[in-house]
């Protein structure tokens, strides 16, 4: 397809060879499917920001560091100047979260490069080879949801433990591939420790996800896995294996909860058996 122009320079630095479709127009971004050399990947450029929604923005951007003095006061004084630095800090939080996510263990697309407005980084596909599905469009059994549930709440604890809250997970930002959940869009990922709304967002993460896999696996609604990560990392305590149950201390439904979680444990064990069989009869 034609190159968008956002793109062009890319193509001209030659870090990417041809725009293949757009997957995707949406409020804050444009994604393109995109080749360079061999390899398949993605392109998401980022809208400009007075076509964007700002207001929620302050909210998240509450402890983001930033180095350079004249660059901080003219974001503070909203100038032209200042926006334009706001939006660099937008498009670089995003690759800079990658980047440190990909290190850290959680499963996101790896980052290559963010230029000129432009994120390249890893098209997640399916075992088909295609694009992969966007959690909203996948049901599964409730196994399935347990099982990614957690991993989906490992990744949340592990990016905890690197410093950041999401702020904006829900299906939407949860992509499916052959070995489950991968998390995108991150640009108002927030600072855990400096931003006083972290913990508010870490909460609303935990229960957007909860309240999807719940679809499929009811029992899922009495875990309480961000008071659980909350009140670890809050006691320094948590570290990227640290174990989790889902269950909370001062839950008054404690009686509840054990059942639930021992219920768990056996659909989980059981999906466990179930695999090695099939590996086994595979072999
Ligand atoms: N790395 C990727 N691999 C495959 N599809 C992607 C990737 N990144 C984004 N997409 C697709 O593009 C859509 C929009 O990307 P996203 O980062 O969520 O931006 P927006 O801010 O517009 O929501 C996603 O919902 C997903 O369908
Ligand atoms: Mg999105």
């Amino acid at each position: 397809m034609k190159i968008p122009k956002q793109i062009q320079p890319l193509v001209d630095d030659g870090l990417v060879d041809d725009v293949i479709s757009r997957l995707m127009s949406g409020k804050e971004a444009d994604v393109y499917v995109v080749r360079c050399g061999d390899d398949i990947r993605c392109a998401k450029v980022y809208k400009d920001a007075v076509k964007r929604s700002f207001k929620k923005a302050a909210q998240y951007q509450e402890g983001r560091k930033v180095r350079n003095s004249r660059r901080g006061r003219a974001m503070e004084k909203g100038s032209k100047f200042g926006r334009k630095q706001q939006e660099e800090t937008w498009q670089n939080a995003e690759v800079d979260a990658l980047f440190l996510l990909a290190s850290a263990g959680v499963r996101v697309p790896q980052p290559y490069d963010c230029l000129n407005g432009v994120l390249l980084m890893e098209l997640i596909t399916d075992e088909d080879g295609d694009v992969a599905p966007r959690l909203n469009d996948v049901s599964m059994s409730a196994e399935q949801a347990i099982e990614d549930h957690l991993l989906v709440m490992h990744s949340v604890k592990k990016m905890l433990c690197a410093g950041l809250v999401h702020g904006d997970l829900s299906e939407f930002n949860v992509l499916v591939d052959e070995n489950g959940p991968v998390i995108i869009d991150l640009p108002q990922a927030v600072n855990a420790v400096a931003n006083n709304n972290a913990q508010a967002m870490l909460n609303r993460d935990v229960q957007n996800m909860t309240r999807y896999y719940a679809q499929f696996a009811p029992e899922l609604r009495h875990t309480h896995y961000e008071k659980e990560i909350w009140s670890l990392f809050e006691n320094g305590k948590l570290l990227p294996d640290t174990e989790l149950t889902g269950l909370f201390e001062e839950s008054t439904e404690a009686a509840d909860v054990d059942a639930v979680m021992l219920e768990i444990q056996a659909i989980l064990a059981e999906e466990q058996e179930r695999k090695l069989r099939l590996r086994d009869e595979d072999d």
